[in-house]
């Protein structure tokens, strides 16, 4: 079942739309999470298959669209320090009543309050296809900024290899499609990728219905 419609109305502001969406869900999301069904079906053991796809994390590790912290929960004994990013403060407040030792900021994929050239890792699952398709290149380039030289972007989302793909999906989870998303294309990502300075190691499909993107900072 949806769990909840994007507002896609005139004249409401898109991100203030997803935030308030995201902070009325935060006190349930790890509740609900894993019976939500649909293109999140098998969330938990696509991120297990994600981080195992890049287990590596030294130094400074951020996590872009933390949510509760279900992601970064795989590199938080190995990294130095800890960042989690996220549109919607209550998000961050439940990350922060599960893993007090991360530094959370609010902010959006587009304009993160961090210094350039700063991070070794950048984590980011189920959270770029809430960004506008029109943003999604200049999100990419914004985690450049970010990563040091060498360091590595290891990105998960909802996401599929072509149309065809999708369409088959999309029929599987008929009741549970939520029209109002656009999810990415392995394309879309290696050229956001490309474009921004990142070299693509890997892509993988943990699930039908999820991609992840491995990439190193030129
Ligand atoms: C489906 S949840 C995924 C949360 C978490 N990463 C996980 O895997 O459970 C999407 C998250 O992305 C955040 N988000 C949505 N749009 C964002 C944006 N433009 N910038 C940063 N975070 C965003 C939401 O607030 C939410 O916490």
């Amino acid at each position: 079942m949806l769990r909840f419609k994007r507002t896609q109305e005139k004249g409401v502001d898109f991100l203030r739309s997803i935030t308030e969406l995201f902070d009325d869900w935060a006190g349930t999301y790890d509740e609900e999470i894993d019976d939500i069904g649909g293109p999140l079906t098998g969330y938990r053991h696509s991120i297990k298959k994600a981080y195992k796809n890049y287990p590596e994390a030294a130094g400074n590790v951020l996590d872009i669209g933390i949510g509760t912290g279900n992601f970064i929960a795989e590199y938080i004994k190995d990294a130095k320090n800890v960042y989690g990013v996220d549109i919607s403060p209550k998000m961050l407040e439940e990350a922060k009543k599960k893993f007090p030792s991360i530094k959370v900021e609010t902010g959006d994929f587009n304009n993160i309050p961090f210094e350039s050239d700063y991070f070794d890792l950048i984590t980011s699952s189920f959270s770029f296809h809430e960004v506008s398709l029109s943003k999604r290149e200049d999100a990419l380039k914004e985690v450049s900024r970010l990563l040091k030289q060498g360091g590595t972007l290891n990105l998960l989302d909802i996401g599929f290899n072509n149309k065809s793909d999708m369409d088959d999906a999309k029929e599987k989870y008929r009741e549970e499609w939520d029209d109002s998303e656009q999810y990415p294309f392995e394309y879309e990502l290696r050229q956001y990728a490309e474009d921004a300075g990142l070299t693509v190691d890997k892509i993988d499909y943990p699930s039908a219905l999820h991609i992840n993107l491995i990439a190193r900072k030129r």
